[in-house]
């Protein structure tokens, strides 16, 4: 189990419960071979399959084809320059402007736990969960030095990868590209699942054949954005959700990223993730450096959900940090679709108050409390309260709001600046731009260079001071547009490559400030939406706003592409009115709550407003949210029907994880006239053990339920739901 060195054979494998891992040093010039990566083998030597005693041979045995041995040999970290063709995972550029590089390892070493990343979200764990591995390489074109780590995690069928770049020499490098993972796989017989969408219509899932040549997401907006996703799996063509191999890779970084599969000329598949070497480079000193950030890879050899459940095991476990990971989250209502801009202090009591009255627990203050903030082409910056909104200050709002039983919640925008602020009256040069030239709006706004100290300090401090002054529990951290114009008055032409990476590091080095400052505090992150729904930030925040459309029925499956990789505590969903703002379409109260118990659950709505038949369904869903909060948040996920392939209805369970019930949702998209109750299958449950049908008579084993099914009777209209509730006996 963990990690072993096998010296006979210089091979190291990595176990996990269910998966083998296994690098091989080989030649005398100490090539990094991938020799394997699959479901659990016990065989230590199995370097065979790296083929070098097929044509053309490995180099001291025919260098006459070291081109063509390099373009074809499986290596752990390809580098540019010398006769691999396809994509690389590192490009130096030496002082005297050349980019060939060669790895050859020089030592390894083997360790229990893991280290944190300097500056960058990662996974952790204790000498009890995990092992980690480093080889160390030096390039013999550079010297620079190159430590790949692999960490693995047993339990969880997880291994992680990060790669570190030394200046060891006396010369300046420039890092033009550092992947931090690269993984080649025999064969191009593989589909490709990944996740992509838009403002309100985030991590839409897209699987398709891989075929030869590049294929992949990425992202250059300067965060993980709404439109593509850091992640990425490999599966077997017949994959389905229970059965087949597949192969996930989710990226522990919230900026610009690149992943990309490679369909490459003998039928095999490199995959490249990372950060996206377009608007990419680094300037490394001598003495310097740098440290990529992380990638998360698991495989299943039980299809596609036992990919999903092991993706949600490892980041519950061992990426969240914060007290709340565990907790039961506070329902929440929001005022952003009550009011928008138009709210006063007057309003916001009159909210907490009917709120709290059904059993809401906290009221948030959206955008719009401070500066001159009455709509969104201003103020950006100036995070000062406006009290003629907020009659006496923020403290006697959040006092009055604390004194109904309730928590208090505020919104930020810390990132941003509206050039109608004081702030940029003040600090013109503190936004993003090129100096002198044409600037892109985007909202009417610009973006903070916050890879700068003096800008970072300054905000924070700002956050900080609002913090303080009155009892607030929870921040919802927004970022509402991507990065253009990039120029920093702080970086020199050859390090303008920078910036984006540093912006991250930057937001990075303030979401540390303020978990650490406020230990208490439950920090939600949002980007219009869920542009920067990714696991770096959940590094930081516990539950991320899952994306502005809270319309029930496109919630399905903005949820489930979301829940492909993250846990359902993660996933911020609320129940909002009808006409639904992004859709305009109706759905019964009902339904909004079933669908927003999938995530952390809550209201976004005038709650004064809203029809007697709705308010009055809110005390049952509250006590809803109270029965099922715990097993959401800590259960196993099932993906059962989704209605982009049924068409009708869509359908998810959520198992505890000592099997001793079992949650069901079904959601009727579109009824069907004349039809059947319609026969479903579930899963995960304990075969021999008797399950009672809560609310029915039926009382069946798990067998049954999973082989035999259920059968669910018709339901009047479209956009019905129900939940089933299973109880072991
Ligand atoms: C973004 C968020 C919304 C809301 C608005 C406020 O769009 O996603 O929830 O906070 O900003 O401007």
């Amino acid at each position: 189990m963990g990690i072993t060195y096998f010296n006979n054979s210089k091979t190291f494998k990595l176990d996990t419960k269910k998966s083998t891992y296994m690098i091989a040093i080989v030649d005398k010039e100490q090539f990094i071979g991938h020799v394997y990566y699959g479901k659990r083998i016990e065989d230590e030597e199995m370097s065979y399959l790296l083929r070098i005693y097929e044509p053309p041979y490995i180099p001291t045995e025919n260098n006459r084809d070291r081109c063509s041995f390099y373009d074809t040999f499986p290596t752990e970290y390809s580098t540019h320059g010398i006769g691999d063709y396809r994509d690389s995972a590192l490009k130096l550029r030496s002082e005297d402007g050349h980019t060939a590089s060669r790895l050859q390892y020089v030592s390894h070493d083997i360790s229990k736990g893991k280290e944190g990343l300097k500056g960058l979200p990662a996974t952790f764990g204790d000498d009890s969960s995990c092992m980690t591995l480093s080889i160390t390489c030096e390039d013999v074109f550079t010297g620079i030095e190159v430590v790949l780590s692999y960490s693995v995690f047993e339990e969880e069928d997880v291994i992680t990868r990060d790669v570190k770049i030394i200046n060891n020499t006396d010369k300046t490098i420039m890092i033009e590209k550092a992947y931090s993972c690269c993984q080649d796989f025999d064969g191009v017989d593989y589909d490709l699942i990944t996740l992509h969408g838009s403002w309100a219509r985030e991590r839409h899932v897209q699987r398709s054949p891989l075929s030869l040549g590049k294929q992949g997401v990425n992202s250059v907006r300067g965060e993980s954005s709404h439109q593509e996703h850091p992640f990425m799996a490999l599966c077997a063509r017949e994959a389905t959700e229970d059965f087949g191999d597949v192969y996930g890779f989710s990226f522990v970084y919230s900026g610009n990223f690149n992943a990309q599969a490679e369909g490459t000329q003998f039928n095999c598949t490199r995959l490249l993730m990372g950060i996206n070497p377009e608007e990419f480079n680094w300037l490394l000193k001598s003495g310097e450096q740098f440290q990529t950030p992380e990638v998360v890879m698991t495989y299943s050899s039980e299809g596609i959900g036992q990919m999903t459940r092991n993706f949600h095991n490892i980041y519950r476990r061992h990426l969240i940090r914060s007290k709340y990971r565990d907790q039961k989250r506070p329902i929440l209502i929001n005022n952003w679709e009550a009011t928008y801009f138009d709210f006063n202090k007057e309003k916001l009591v009159s909210i907490a108050k009917q709120a709290s009255e059904l059993g809401i627990e906290m009221l948030v203050m959206d955008d719009g409390w401070f500066g001159n903030r009455f709509d969104d082409n201003r103020a950006l910056g100036d995070w000062f309260v406006n009290e003629d909104k907020i009659e006496g200050g923020l403290k006697s709002l959040v006092d009055e709001v604390n004194a109904l039983g309730m928590k208090f919640g505020i919104w930020f925008e810390p990132e941003m600046i509206s050039p109608e602020s004081k702030l940029y009256e003040e600090h013109p040069d503190w936004a993003i731009q090129i100096e002198g030239k044409p600037m892109t709006l985007s909202r009417n706004q610009y973006v903070l260079d916050i890879g700068r100290e003096e800008v970072r300090e300054y905000i924070y401090n700002r956050v900080k001071d609002i913090l303080t002054s009155a009892n607030i529990e929870y921040v919802k951290w927004d970022m509402n547009r991507q990065l253009t114009n990039l120029g920093s008055r702080v970086l020199n032409s050859q390090q303008m490559g920078e910036l984006s990476h540093r912006y991250v590091l930057g937001v990075y080095e303030m979401m540390e400030r303020l978990v650490t400052d406020f230990p208490d505090l439950l920090l939600e992150n949002c980007s219009g939406g869920g542009a920067r729904f990714d696991a770096g930030m959940l590094y930081y925040s516990p539950q991320i706003w899952c994306s502005d459309n809270t319309d029930a029925i496109e919630r399905l499956e903005i949820q489930r592409g979301t829940a492909m990789v993250y846990p359902l505590s993660t996933m911020s969903a609320h129940v909002s009115d009808c006409p639904n703002h992004a859709t305009g379409r109706v759905t019964p109260f009902k339904t909004r709550g079933h669908v927003a118990l999938a995530g952390t659950f809550g209201y976004e709505l005038d709650v004064t407003k809203i029809s007697k038949e709705d308010r009055d369904m809110i005390p049952e869903q509250v006590e809803m949210y109270h029965q099922y909060a715990r097993l959401i948040q800590s259960g196993d996920y099932y993906r059962i029907a989704n209605v982009a392939d049924t068409k009708y209805y869509d359908c998810y369970e959520v198992v505890a994880a000592d099997k001793s019930e079992a949650l069901v949702t079904y959601v009727i998209v579109t009824n069907l006239a004349n039809s059947h109750s319609r026969r479903i299958r579930l899963k995960g449950l304990q075969e021999d053990a008797l399950y009672a049908w809560e609310g029915t008579d039926l009382v069946m084993t798990g067998a049954a339920y999973m082989n035999a099914g259920i059968l669910i009777q018709q339901m009047w209209g479209d956009y019905q739901s129900t939940l089933i509730h299973l109880v072991r006996q």
